[in-house]
């Protein structure tokens, strides 16, 4: 009899997580470890929020709540989704979960039946790809294209969509890209969902990083477009916008009434309800006017950081990297490295069960992290179904100016140590 459900074992990761321990390896070791595989903001709570978050504490405001989320707070949300997507809705419709990731795998668990077919951005969030065929729907990556801006090409969203179609991912501002779709393209892809998806196929947009945008530009979402809003369910949060990941505030607005209730039931069944204080915080920066000068201090510092880091990754012989449009996050295609270095090769020499879980862009990710001492996330960790071939890491920047530096100093060193990278392939350490 076997301990372990085989259901369990289909569920993926995130390997952002993961890499936590290597890292301390690493230091253990004497070395120190530039940290550009972190997926949260490196700014401090706004105080505003925390005063509030500290007084709800003061008044004791610890105990059981509403499974939906406290009222005055889903009225906040509706009130300014509302108003920043140009869209009719009630707080009834809003429902509070601990932080941004819940809702994607319970909208598979509450849409999709066995053997449907659920469309997502690649590379993209992994939590997306990781719980399809825990709940036994089949993964249908929609490759965005670098040529893009790793936009969505709506032609290619098309092809994809068969009568199997329930639930459809999209994520701009993107996490591992950065890519921000335009707003032709947001209407390019709105008409092929409404022209060939049953009215019952929902579009799960996450919005979590809408308010990092760079240039000047405004979020745009694409539940605004005619037709689209009650298709589409807009999932956002507390952790990117407001630099507080560990609030575990996260949010999502759906079409009907009838599906926000589903959810909640689902709320009650994992976790009863997420912390008043937290939920009280998030009322205040939803509504308080500071906090549109903590996001635009943080905002600017990462369009600083972006530009210095894309500048002077294109300058490093064999590296290619788009200029992201929002989150926090460059996407670097590394082809040139993988050839440089002769990784592929490498690659190929390894014994099959190595291989099978590791890649090129893997392979260097693991070299640079132990032996140059630069932490980042392979083209693997976002999406693995296809992703062969594709040679990218994905830096964070939410890290110091002078951090970054640094990493980029090391990276520089790296691509032209064929020794070391040959010797790291000998010693056959620490290849996944
Ligand atoms: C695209 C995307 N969605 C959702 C989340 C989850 O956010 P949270 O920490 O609020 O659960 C993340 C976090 O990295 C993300 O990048």
């Amino acid at each position: 009899m076997n301990l372990i459900s085989d259901r369990t074992a289909l569920i993926h990761t995130e390997n952002a997580f993961k890499i936590g321990p290597y890292i301390r390896e690493v230091e253990e070791s004497g070395k120190t470890v530039v940290r550009c595989n972190i997926g949260e903001p490196d700014f401090p709570l706004p105080a505003h929020i925390r005063d509030e978050v500290k007084r709800q504490l003061d008044l004791d405001n610890v105990h059981y709540t509403d499974p939906q989320g406290i009222l005055p707070l889903r009225e906040a949300i509706a009130e300014y989704i509302g108003a920043t997507r140009k869209i009719e809705l009630n707080a009834e419709q809003v429902v509070l979960f601990p932080g941004g990731k819940p809702p994607i795998g319970l909208a598979q668990q509450i849409y999709c039946n066995p053997g449907d077919e659920i469309i997502y951005p690649s590379p993209g969030f992994p939590i997306y790809e990781s719980f399809i065929r825990y709940v036994g729907a089949i993964p249908k990556p929609l490759h965005l294209r670098e040529e893009l801006g790793f936009g969505v090409r709506a032609s290619d969203l098309a092809d994809l969509i068969t009568e199997k179609t329930k639930l459809i991912y999209l994520n701009f501002p993107s996490n591992p890209t950065g890519g921000v779709a335009s707003p032709e393209q947001l209407t390019e892809i709105a008409e092929v969902i409404k022209t060939k998806c049953d009215k019952n196929v929902r579009v799960y947009s996450d919005e979590i990083y809408e308010k990092i945008v760079f240039d000047g530009e405004e979020h745009v979402s694409i539940a605004s477009i005619e037709g689209m809003q009650e298709r589409t369910i807009i999932a956002t949060g507390a952790s990117k916008t407001y630099s507080w990941t560990g609030g575990r505030i996260g949010w999502a607005v759906f079409p009907t009434i009838e599906e926000a209730k589903i959810f909640v039931n689902m709320n009650i069944n994992y976790f009863s309800c997420i912390p008043p204080y937290n939920q009280e915080g998030a009322r205040i920066a939803i509504t308080s006017e500071l906090s549109a000068k903590s996001i635009n201090e943080m905002v600017t510092a990462f369009q600083e950081r972006r530009d210095m880091v894309v500048t002077r990754l294109n300058s490093i012989s064999g590296v290619t990297c788009q200029n992201p449009k929002g989150a926090f996050y460059v996407f670097p295609n590394i082809s040139g490295i993988v050839e440089s270095l002769e990784i592929e090769k490498a690659f190929a020499s390894l014994p099959k069960d190595i291989r099978d879980k590791t890649s090129p862009s893997t392979l260097f990710q693991m070299f640079l992290l132990f032996r140059h001492g630069v932490a980042t996330m392979d083209r693997k960790s976002f999406g693995q179904i296809g992703s062969e071939g594709q040679h990218y890491l994905r830096l964070s920047i939410a890290t110091a100016l002078d951090q970054l530096q640094l990493a980029l100093d090391r990276i520089e060193t790296a691509v032209d140590d064929n020794d070391g990278f040959n010797d790291f392939i000998k010693a056959g350490r620490r290849l996944f």
